[in-house]
């Protein structure tokens, strides 16, 4: 396994193609925004300088993650010689069943397809191919550079031997694989998600405040982060949806995504990406001003 494809070059895309470049692997990025494609080289290379700086690599190993990196418009060239793919498109379920079924027939016999879906099942994926037991969920975490995490999950069809070689691919770029089978939010966000859920009907029903519930879970819970704050860096929007996720993917009322969450994500109320959320941030940044509007 030498060339990888990284589809989609977002947040995640242009991480991964940074992590799998810093240890000597080619990689070929595309989006189909070739602005996209062009601020995530921008983005790379920062946060490569960030590491050289911090001394965690030479500069020597920035000029070649670098020009390991081909960006490409066009995913018949990016996808022709790749041994690997991991797509990391934006999460919608027709748009990764078309580029799934699109990379089948235009990779080799032998590639691998991986997705990083944070929510969209696996076994769904697979069955856009004909090659299922190729396919499998490789889910990074943000920010993909630092976390250690890859949970890699297994398709109804994913082959042991698929698996196998994922896990030593990860091993390879100084992650840590966990295995994990093919159901609704997977393992990180179906606990994930309940408990920042469960932090927004706290506040909804009024048992505390938005800080006084982040300063519980961060004090008590050795938590870096509250799990209001959190749901803000992930975007609201993108919680309210894995809720969704998990409630029509388990038919169980426990899992019902909470009426202040959905009011505020009808309202425009993301997050940092909004500016405002469980809190208010500086536009464009996610340094905090103050409490947002549930603490006034
Ligand atoms: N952001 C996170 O914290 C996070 C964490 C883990 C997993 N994920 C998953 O990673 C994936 C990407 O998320 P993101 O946050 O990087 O999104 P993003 O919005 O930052 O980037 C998505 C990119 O996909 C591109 N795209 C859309 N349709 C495409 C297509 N057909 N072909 C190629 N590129 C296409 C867009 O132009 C965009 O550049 C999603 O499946 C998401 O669930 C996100």
């Amino acid at each position: 396994m030498k060339n990888i494809t990284v589809i989609g070059s977002g947040t995640m895309g242009n991480g991964i193609a940074h992590v799998f470049a810093l240890n000597n692997y080619k990689v070929h990025l595309f989006d189909i925004s070739t602005d996209a494609l062009a601020k995530a080289m921008v983005v790379i290379e920062k946060n490569l300088d960030r590491q050289v700086e911090k001394g965690s690599i030479t500069a020597e190993q920035k000029t070649s993650t670098l020009q390991n990196i081909t960006s490409s418009a066009s995913l018949e060239s990016a996808a022709k010689d790749a041994d690997l793919v991991v797509e990391a498109a934006t999460e919608n379920s027709a748009i990764k069943l078309e580029l799934f079924k699109n990379l089948d027939a235009l990779c080799n016999p032998g590639a691998i397809l991986a997705s990083n879906t944070s929510s969209i099942s696996i076994t769904k994926i697979a069955a856009a191919t004909k090659r299922p037991a190729q396919v499998i969920g490789m889910h990074f975490m943000n920010p993909v550079p630092v976390m250690k995490l890859i949970e890699v999950i297994r398709g109804y069809a994913t082959s042991d031997e698929t698996t196998k070689t994922i896990f030593e691919i990860s091993k390879a770029l100084g992650k840590n694989p966990v295995e994990v089978n093919d159901y609704p939010g997977f393992v990180a966000n179906r606990i994930l998600m309940p408990m920042i859920n469960e932090a927004i009907i706290s506040l909804h029903e009024g048992v505390a405040g938005v800080e006084e519930i982040d300063t519980v879970m961060k004090l008590g819970m050795a938590h870096p982060m509250g799990p209001l704050q959190l749901a803000d860096f992930i975007g609201l929007d993108v919680c309210l949806f894995i809720m969704n996720v998990l409630y029509e993917g388990f038919g169980n009322s426990k899992y019902a995504p909470c009426p202040l969450l959905k009011n505020m994500v009808t309202a425009g109320y993301l997050g940092v990406k909004s500016g405002e959320g469980f809190y208010k941030y500086t536009k464009g940044s996610k340094d905090l001003v103050v409490s947002g509007m549930f603490s006034k």
